[in-house]
């Protein structure tokens, strides 16, 4: 399925130019849009449309029945967040198949979660874990290997082990924020991937892309990176987690002010979407806002030495 030449009329010729323009696979063919693959590969586009409706097939995207669809979110699975009441708000845990956004002002706890779903991911299942490694896409270069150590040492882990199974990608702005989630459809099967985690996502595309006249193509590439990310997580059986931030709304005059970047494009693209808040003595809120079939509903958690936690309640 790696192999490009798997694709008729694609020779070995084609198949270079295809992978250095970030096609490596034909998973990645399948979900490209053509007019996006003519533009970076300079390939005709009727030639491209053959191309990509052959990988569609190969792939498998014609048509499920709904039967076959339930057996796959069977095989859906749970990652635990470390805190109960967390899991719990989130029906269980961080489900793979999905894409779970947290959502938040700076300092109020988004990486911190990226990072304790590092350490929880490589958990056996029985200890809330998906057994495997970890792709990190750093945008803002705050992934602190100090921290992951500090978390596994608590946890009584090999903090070094831990931090072998963790793969980074420092990205330095939007484009190549694309080109490494297109990437991941071949790195993540290779490295026995089992959780994706994109921190942040909106930062390059908000600070790239200011005025008014851009904000249509910010939001289309945006919306492309997106959908990679939610089919990756559906084709490997694995959580996608993204973070974003909040903007303050200029309308509104009650209540919280702020509300999340990236508009409607982010709101529909991501499956359960959480708001998190400061609480109060240095707790944390967390609240489900868009949610196909979570509740919402608010918990509470706090953010120790461990990674995440339960709030303890005096009894
Ligand atoms: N080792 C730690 N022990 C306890 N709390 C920590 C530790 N490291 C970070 N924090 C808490 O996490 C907060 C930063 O959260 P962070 O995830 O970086 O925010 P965001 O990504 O939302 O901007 C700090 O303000 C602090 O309260
Ligand atoms: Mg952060």
């Amino acid at each position: 399925m790696d192999d490009l030449t798997t694709l008729e009329g694609v020779g070995p010729a084609m198949a270079s130019k295809l992978r250095s323009s970030g096609l490596t696979t034909v998973a990645v063919i399948a979900v490209t849009p053509p007019r996006e693959i003519a533009e970076k590969t300079g390939i005709g586009f009727n030639t491209i449309l053959k191309f990509v409706a052959e990988a569609r097939k190969l792939v498998g995207f014609e048509f499920i029945r709904a039967d076959e669809l339930w057996e796959k979110r069977k095989k859906m699975l749970k990652c635990s967040t470390g805190s109960e009441a967390l899991d719990e708000l989130l029906g269980g845990g961080i489900e793979t198949q999905a894409m779970t956004e947290f959502i938040g002002e700076y300092g109020v706890g988004k990486t911190q979660i990226c990072l304790m779903l590092c350490v929880m991911a490589q958990l056996p299942p029985d200890r809330g874990g998906l057994n495997g490694n970890v792709a990190f896409i750093d945008t803002e270069g705050t992934f602190i290997p100090e921290r992951i150590y500090q978390i596994a040492n608590e946890m009584g882990l090999d903090p070094e082990e831990t931090l072998g199974k963790i793969f980074l990608a420092r990205v330095y702005n939007s484009n190549h924020q694309l080109l490494i989630v297109e990437h991941l459809f071949k790195f993540c099967p290779e490295n026995d991937i089992k959780l994706v985690v994109v921190d942040s996502m909106i930062g390059h595309f908000k600070s790239e892309y200011l005025g008014r006249e851009t904000l249509s193509e910010r939001q289309q590439k945006l919306n492309s990176c997106l959908h990679k990310l939610l089919r990756l997580g559906e084709a490997y059986n694995l959580p996608v987690i993204v973070t974003n931030q909040v903007q303050a709304n200029p309308a509104q005059f009650f209540g919280d002010p702020n509300r999340p970047a990236g508009g409607h494009v982010m709101a529909h693209a991501c499956t359960h979407r959480v708001y998190l808040r400061k609480g109060s003595k240095g707790t944390r809120l967390a609240k489900v806002i868009d949610s196909p079939y979570l509740p919402e509903h608010t918990t509470r958690f706090r953010i120790t030495e461990k990674g995440i936690e339960d709030v303890l309640v005096a009894t």
